[in-house]
């Protein structure tokens, strides 16, 4: 950015990105800090489960929203998101299979499932709303989650924290950046940036809901 102050429509942008932060203050229940070393290694590998399962969904998610991006300088930016997606889903995958693990054995949690099925069903929403979805809310969230596995598994599983230091969480950057480029190129409205911030909030929702039922499971040790 040149000198000078950000424009409204940036400085909307970082506003919505602080009150998405603020939303998951506490909120991403999925790992917990204080467990005992033994089961917070269960809940990383529970992680892992979940996370093929959500990187496949992420490649088909993204085929899908593709045809229905018309912006050119957004549209561009999402083969590449795909391929990334596409390369955790198997570098996970192997991680797994190197532990021992059948990956594909695991069966995915239904609240899951059911967060996908309704982003794909969204293709069709204005590329504003549904990159501030994924994009902006859900891959800015996933960086948080990243960011706090990684320090987890760091004395737990120490190869798996790696993987994912470098191999999947500079991409992961990456992806939140095309959500904020989408805002800040579609939500220089009112009415715009009141539909983006319904759309986080619609976004944070469901996915809060999916991480609740996601540590419930793993408590059980289904
Ligand atoms: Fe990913
Ligand atoms: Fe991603």
């Amino acid at each position: 950015m040149s000198g000078g102050a950000a424009s409204p429509t940036r400085q909307f942008v970082s506003e919505l990105a602080r009150e998405n932060a603020a939303f998951w203050q506490g909120r991403d229940v999925r790992l917990d800090p204080a467990a005992p070393p033994a089961a917070r290694l269960e809940q990383i590998r529970y992680r892992m489960r979940q996370g093929v399962y959500n990187e496949l969904r992420s490649v088909e998610l993204i085929a899908a929203w593709i045809p229905h991006v018309p912006e050119r300088e957004l549209r561009e930016l999402l083969p590449g998101q795909l391929d990334d997606e596409q390369r955790h889903y198997q570098l996970l995958r192997r991680r797994l299979r190197d532990l021992d693990e059948d990956p594909d054995a695991y069966r995915p949690l239904p609240e899951w499932e059911a967060l996908f099925d309704w982003l794909i069903a969204c293709r069709t929403r204005p590329t504003l709303e549904k990159l501030a979805m994924f994009q902006f809310a859900g891959e800015s969230q996933s960086c948080d989650g990243f960011e706090t596995l990684i320090d987890l598994a760091r004395d737990v599983d120490p190869e798996t924290a790696e993987l994912y230091r470098t191999q999947i969480l500079p991409d992961e950057y990456r992806h939140a950046a095309i959500g904020r480029k989408a805002l800040t190129l579609l939500a220089a409205t009112r009415e715009a940036q009141a539909r983006a911030r319904a759309a986080c909030r619609e976004m944070n929702q469901r996915v809060f809901a999916a991480y609740r039922a996601h540590r419930a499971r793993v408590d059980r040790r289904a």
